[in-house]
This record gives structure tokens, C-alpha cells and sequence, in this order.
């Protein structure tokens, strides 16, 4: 039985009067008892990781950060290690997101870095593929993908530490989703690509979180494809009551 995730993704969003947010969703969480069947984590930008572990301390909600440089430390102006997240209370931290891709041109080979600092951290990974539109519509979704687990996953992952995220560029912030037909297709090949190149004792646990577009009204349909161990959520993730809503499809 793998127990899903579903993981909030607060980009760029956020400040100190956003902790209204997150009392209104542990308390949410708490009333219900929506633990049980998913794991909960919140990605906030690294300036509110702290207040929000301090306020999430005694709940099943965890943190996690949005991306980490691959150093421990060092003279990297403005960048953040994996230890640093780590030390403000994190257990995840997420990696390849497609816009660290675009705005930071991170290319594989820095994902595989990055991610293996999140491991020596101690953190688990949620680390991001996914294909542009122009990727889709000339029929590259699966090259796209099999590129991008191939050289950006290190050696050593395991069920514990890794959780892939497929999140379609062209749905994420649009509202658009793919067919469940077709999330079921890539979700399915990133299954069996981890199986094969990883272990199948590992690559049957590794949850593959589906990210782009996910709402309350259309998470109980794509939480229940093929292969899809939870979500990713962005623009939903930031008001408690659409979070507490998607989470509510595991109940
Ligand atoms: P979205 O973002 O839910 O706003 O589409 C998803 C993501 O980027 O993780």
C-alpha cells in the first residue's frame, strides 16, 4: 500500500500574515482527521519555513522547501542549502520544478545536484518532470520524460527519499489538465521506468504525485488514475480551504 502525498507548492507567495492560512488549515486537518489517509506538506517560500514549522510542530502537516542550491555552504549570494532548510524544520525540499527550469535555466545534471543535496540534508525529494506543449503536440511526452527521470535522478533513491512529481508545463497555473487517458499513460511509464532503472522493490513505492491545474473539484478524478500517489498543487495550495478541499479526495 503506498500512502499518497498531497503537497502544496506556495511559489513566490506569502507573507508573515499568511500564518492565518495555515492555523485555518491545521485546524482543518485537525477537526477532520484527514491525516490518515495522506500525507500533507506545505512548500512555502524559504522566508516563512520557520514560522510555519513552528506552527505546524504538533500537527501531520509537514514542510518543505521549494528548491536548494547544491552546496552546504559557501560564497553563493542569495542561494540557500539543503542543510539551511533542513535546520529551519523542512523535511522535503523539491527539485527540476519547471519554472526553476525556465527562470533559472536549471538543466538536469544541476536537478541531479540539487537532489542529492536534499539527501545529504536528510530531506525526501520531490523532484519535477514534465513536457512543454510544443513537447506534447509533436508527440515527445514520453522521450521528454524518460530524458529528464534519466539525468536527473542519482544513484541511491529509494521509496523513502524519492517522490517524482509529473506536472505538464503547459497545465500548471493554465486550468487546463490532460485527459486522465493521458496522465494515466505517463504515470504508468514513469512506473515502469523506475522499476526498471532504479529496483522493483523501490520502484513499485516511489509516489508519483500528479501537479498542473489540480482543484477540490477535479482531485477525486485524478487522484484515482493509474499510478497517480497524490498531487502537487500550486494555485490551490495557498487558501486553506481549496488545500483542505483536494485533500478531502483521499477521505
Ligand atoms: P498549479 O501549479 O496547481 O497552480 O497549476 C502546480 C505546480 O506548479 O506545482
Amino acid at each position: 500500500m503506498i500512502k499518497p502525498i498531497v503537497a502544496g507548492n506556495w511559489k513566490m507567495n506569502g507573507v508573515s500574515q499568511s500564518v492565518t492560512e495555515i492555523n485555518t488549515l491545521k485546524a482543518n486537518i485537525t477537526e477532520n482527521d484527514q491525516s490518515n489517509n495522506c500525507e500533507i506538506l506545505i512548500c512555502p517560500p524559504a522566508t516563512l519555513i520557520t514560522a510555519f514549522a513552528h506552527i505546524l510542530s504538533n500537527s501531520p502537516i509537514e514542510i518543505g522547501g521549494q528548491t536548494c542550491h547544491h552546496a552546504e555552504k559557501g560564497a553563493h549570494t542569495g542561494d540557500i542549502s539543503a542543510e539551511m532548510i533542513k535546520d529551519c524544520g523542512a523535511k522535503y525540499v523539491i527539485t527540476g520544478h519547471s519554472e526553476r527550469r525556465m527562470d533559472h535555466g536549471e538543466m538536469d545534471r544541476d536537478i541531479a545536484l540539487k537532489t542529492e543535496a536534499g539527501w545529504r540534508a536528510g530531506l525526501k525529494v520531490i523532484l519535477c518532470v514534465g513536457e512543454l506543449l510544443g513537447e506534447r503536440k509533436a508527440d515527445l511526452t514520453l522521450k521528454v520524460i524518460e530524458r529528464q527521470l534519466k539525468n536527473s535522478i542519482p544513484d541511491g533513491a529509494t521509496a523513502e527519499n524519492l517522490i517524482i512529481a509529473y506536472e505538464p508545463v503547459w497545465a500548471i497555473g493554465t486550468g487546463l489538465t490532460p485527459t486522465t487517458e493521458d496522465i494515466a499513460k505517463v504515470h504508468d511509464f514513469i512506473r515502469k521506468f523506475l522499476i526498471e532503472n532504479i529496483s522493483a522493490e523501490e520502484g513499485k513505492k516511489i509516489r508519483i504525485l500528479y501537479g498542473g491545474s489540480v482543484k477540490p473539484a477535479n482531485a477525486k478524478e485524478l487522484m484515482a488514475v493509474s499510478n497517480v500517489n497524490g498531487a502537487l498543487v500550486g494555485g490551490a495550495s495557498l487558501k486553506a480551504e481549496d488545500f483542505t478541499g483536494i485533500i478531502a479526495a483521499y477521505q
